[in-house]
């Protein structure tokens, strides 16, 4: 017999008080069917929509409806100690409200509030309730915050109106959390529609995620660059460019969450610095090339991901250009920088494993072949950025990954911080790909 999708995993299932919780039976059941060992935590408003008697016969185990009762000597701070995933499904506005304010009054939100594993929502409500801007907000807060969120789906609500806001159907719930659990390199990430988020979408707080484990970057050391570089005109104007700085911010935060020390050179930017990371700030490309020089002692792997300016002033003036003494035509005399990640590409010893990032408009592969050729890279990370929603200040990206040999992997369109998930696991996953190719190669010698 083929081996069951969710054989041995642990589901802690959390119903809130939606109608669709009569969907999540048979989502129950399925994934019981699959493998999956559940335990059921209820809400006294799911229980009026569904008994728990129901999903006690369904999951073979007694359902936690009360944070003083005792269900079989588990509680809410230990139901998902072992456990590898916590789903709420349904997940209405109210719960969803409590769980982004972290409140714990019910066996469901305390159960949320103190979850030792990866949380997945499935939000399920009235159109008008999802599109309010509290609910907005709330979901916008447990995205960042790495809340799973399976965006619902559009058709006939409850209450007789038709819109956004339906459960997702439990195929797709299903399917999402064996992806999810199964650790494929392609997840199902879902943007959520903008009809759910704040618009316009404020640059996201690079908070620290809640993740599945993973320690894949233990033991490495990772060297970032992230942002614009700003080379000065004169004292109030300089040349720079559209980079805010969220891509390179989101690898630094994913790279420390899967353990790795992690070195982020930042030009200017206006984000917070994420969890665990080390941050060094700087102004000008020769700056960020002088910082990255005395940062890359003993570094696994550089990322070079800032948006460096090509060329600066070659003499700045000391004092402010006045147009009246420029007249009608001004000439700046530029020079190039130095290619930062070429230079770390070139080295001659302890040549850290080196990653660019191309942000292009049209003949990619071209591109991408001949930047990883010249500077010399492991893998050139690709972004279309003639696409407005995925360009240089969106919150999401997409991008083709390029070794030596050509593709390597494409990501489509999803948040920069899913994005750095997928992509720091691919970078490190390439890195020991290659140490032990050179080992074998050592050894064969
Ligand atoms: O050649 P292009 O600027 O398109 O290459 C982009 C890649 O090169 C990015 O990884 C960027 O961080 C890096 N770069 C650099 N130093 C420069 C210019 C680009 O490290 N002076």
């Amino acid at each position: 017999m083929s081996q069951l999708l969710l054989q041995n995993r642990k589901i802690v299932l959390a119903i809130t008080g939606g109608i669709a919780a009569y969907k999540t039976c048979e989502l129950c059941r399925k994934l019981i069917k699959n493998g999956a060992q559940v335990r059921v935590v209820m809400t006294e408003a799911a229980c009026k929509f569904v008994t728990p008697a129901t999903f006690a016969a369904l999951s073979h185990h007694e359902v936690m409806t009360d944070v003083f009762g005792d269900a079989e000597g588990i509680d809410h701070i230990a139901i998902t100690n072992d456990a590898d995933l916590l789903v709420v499904a349904p997940a209405t506005a109210n719960s969803l409200a409590k769980f982004a304010c972290g409140i714990a009054d019910n066996a469901v939100t305390t159960t949320v509030l103190a979850s030792a594993c990866p949380v997945v929502v499935a939000p399920a409500m009235n159109t008008r309730m999802l599109i309010n801007p509290a609910t907005k907000a709330n979901l916008k807060t447990l995205q960042e915050r790495g809340f799973y969120i399976i965006a619902p789906e559009e058709g006939d609500l409850a209450c007789g109106d038709s819109g956004m806001g339906r459960m997702r159907n439990v195929d797709d719930i299903f399917a999402y959390i064996c992806a999810l659990l199964n650790d494929h390199v392609a997840l199902p990430y879902q943007a959520l529609p903008p009809t759910c988020l704040p618009s316009p979408q404020e640059p996201a707080a690079l908070t620290q995620t809640k993740l599945l484990p993973k320690s894949h970057g233990a033991g490495l050391k990772i060297v970032i660059t992230a942002g614009p570089t700003e080379e000065s005109i004169d004292p109030a104007r300089v040349i720079t460019n559209k980079s805010s700085g969220k891509m390179g911010y989101a690898l630094a935060q994913m790279a420390a969450t899967m353990g790795a020390d992690v070195t982020l050179i930042s030009g200017p930017t206006h984000l917070a610095t994420p969890n665990n990371v080390k941050r060094v700030d700087v102004t000008t490309a020769s700056q960020m090339l002088d910082a990255v020089k005395s940062q890359i002692g003993q570094a696994n792997i550089v990322i070079g991901c800032a948006a460096v300016a090509d060329y600066r002033v070659i003499e700045p003036m000391s004092t402010k250009l006045k147009k009246e003494e420029t007249g009608e035509f001004l000439t700046l005399e530029l020079v190039k920088n130095e290619d930062i990640i070429s230079y770390v590409g070139h080295l001659d010893e302890d040549r850290p494993f080196t990653v660019g990032f191309a942000a292009e408009t049209d003949h990619f592969e071209e591109n991408a072949r001949e930047k990883i050729a010249n500077k010399n890279l492991d893998l050139i990370v690709l972004n279309d950025v003639s696409d407005p929603e995925i360009g240089f200040n969106s919150n999401d990206n997409a991008a083709t990954v390029y070794g030596p040999n050509g593709i390597v992997t494409s990501f489509g369109k999803m948040s920069k911080v899913k994005l750095a998930d997928l992509l720091i696991e691919l970078i490190i996953a390439e890195y020991k790909a290659k140490k032990h190719q050179e080992q074998d190669d050592s050894k064969s010698k």
